[in-house]
């Protein structure tokens, strides 16, 4: 279990199986004698060794600064947005491609949620959902929403503002025939946003409809599917160090380009 690791500077310590970044339950925490780090994650599970938040807000505090200056940018808010999300990636940002998505009723009550973008292109950004959440039931209502990127790693955030409109369902199918069977199962086990008698109940779901197929592909459900937004306005924002931030938006021209404009940070 004893392995060298380098210490911090100035300490030569032989740790225990450090900073392994593996939660561990709080009862077995002595067994590593550890001088790094402890995180609570909850009651019953620790992290030993820098927690991953630690090194996000380091690089938050890096002394950074990359300006966005406006000859920079990409006169086309998609193409930028791709060179961003390339950056990101190449930053080593955890799932990039996440995303807070606000939809809102038709009487203006917000809400918000996390999920992941399965493309952006010229059409827009897609992603995949259950088309009975709360999510879907609001965008049917009114389709306005909004959608935030953001990357602590660089320092940056792209939000997107646009209407979200369901994707053909030969999209949906492609898609979801790309997805393990675990995955699939879930989607169909699980009546998303509703109320369910317990975590056994769907797990009881789940094996059901797994028995119930067999070794055979498992359906598309109807009530699974994408959903595209088209963006009817980008921002695109860029940390300095002194907190004089940089953010540029993007808005529709009249000759169908887009034009820029700089916001106050
Ligand atoms: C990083 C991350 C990615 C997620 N991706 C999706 C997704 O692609 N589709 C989805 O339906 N839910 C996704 N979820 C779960 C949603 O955040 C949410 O719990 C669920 O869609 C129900 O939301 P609603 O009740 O507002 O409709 C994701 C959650 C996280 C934290």
């Amino acid at each position: 279990m004893t392995r060298s690791m380098p210490g911090p500077p100035g300490e030569s310590t032989r740790y225990k199986a450090c900073f392994t970044r593996k939660p561990v339950l709080p009862k077995l925490a002595g067994a590593f004698s550890c001088r790094v780090p402890i995180t609570p994650i909850s009651e019953h599970c620790l992290l030993i060794g820098p927690s991953p938040r630690r090194d996000i807000v380091a690089a938050m505090a890096e002394p950074r600064d990359t300006p966005l200056r406006e000859g920079d940018l990409d006169a086309d808010p998609l193409r930028q947005f791709a060179r961003w999300f390339d950056e990101a990636r190449a930053a080593g940002a955890f799932e990039p491609d996440a995303v807070a998505l606000a939809t809102a009723t038709p009487d203006g009550a917000p809400s918000l949620r996390m999920v992941l973008s399965k493309g952006v292109d010229e059409r827009g950004v897609a992603f995949f959902t259950n088309y009975e959440s709360r999510k879907a039931v609001e965008l049917e209502a009114n389709p306005r929403a909004a959608l935030l990127f953001h990357w602590p790693e660089l320092g940056r955030q792209v939000r997107i503002e646009g209407v979200a409109r369901r994707v053909p369902r030969v999209e949906t199918e492609a898609y979801v025939r790309g997805r393990s069977r675990a995955s699939q199962l879930s989607a169909l086990a699980s009546p998303q946003s509703r109320r369910v008698p317990s975590r056994e109940w769907l797990e009881q779901q789940v094996a059901e409809l797994d028995r119930a197929h067999g070794a055979e592909e498992l359906p598309v459900p109807d009530h699974w599917g994408g959903y595209r937004l088209a963006p009817e306005a980008w921002e695109f924002w860029q940390h300095r160090p002194n907190r004089l931030h940089d953010r540029i938006r993007y808005l529709p021209a009249d000759d169908g380009g887009w034009r820029r404009e700089r916001l106050g940070p």
